[in-house]
């Protein structure tokens, strides 16, 4: 059986982003890598919100682009690791934050920028691509690759009626 699994919606505001990242939160398991790619401003903090919120963060918890902090963690169901490779040089310094502890710690990491460090990514994870189609609307494309992803987005599809497939 293909352990691969794709998965097209379409958003349509940035509440309906963060609405899919919730669905997706819910859905999280050990060691679950979330590697989102996308232009600056596509929504992946956006849809990373709703992913902390679906692990059922604490309401005094805020979560904010680690563009800077470069990972941040956030308490929930599982742990959530939350970091951004946009001022990374690449996989070495990604190493020395510690990113293969972080997914193996029995936690779920999501990370922004995941393309810069491709080579680092574990095999089995989500790719989630956001397209900007217009001001208010993206396409994210999952494409998930290992048996435990591919549960997750399958999982996804069942409830994507409800989240606009697009076909
Ligand atoms: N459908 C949409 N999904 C996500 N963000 C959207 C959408 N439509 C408009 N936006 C806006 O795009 C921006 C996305 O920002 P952000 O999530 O920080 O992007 P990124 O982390 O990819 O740089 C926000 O200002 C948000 O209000
Ligand atoms: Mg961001």
């Amino acid at each position: 059986m293909s352990t691969h699994a794709e998965l097209i919606l379409k958003s349509i505001g940035p509440e309906h982003t963060e609405s899919i990242g919730r669905a997706v939160g819910e859905r999280l398991s050990a060691g679950c890598v979330l590697a989102l790619v996308g232009t600056l401003g596509a929504g992946k903090t956006m849809f990373s919100r709703g992913v902390a919120a679906g692990n059922r963060i604490p309401a005094d918890c805020t979560v904010s682009s680690p563009t800077f902090a470069l990972v941040n963690e956030y308490p929930g169901t599982l742990k959530l690791f939350h970091l951004d490779a946009y001022r990374l040089s690449g996989g070495l310094e990604l190493d020395a934050l510690g990113f293969d502890e972080m997914c193996e710690s029995g936690g779920a990491v999501m990370i922004e920028w995941a393309d810069r460090v491709a080579e680092c990514i574990p095999e089995d994870h989500i790719r989630v691509a956001f397209e900007v189609l217009a001001e208010d609307s993206r396409t994210l494309r999952f494409a998930a690759t290992g048996e435990r992803s591919k549960q997750l987005v399958e999982n996804l599809r069942r409830k994507a009626k409800t989240l606009l497939e697009s076909t």
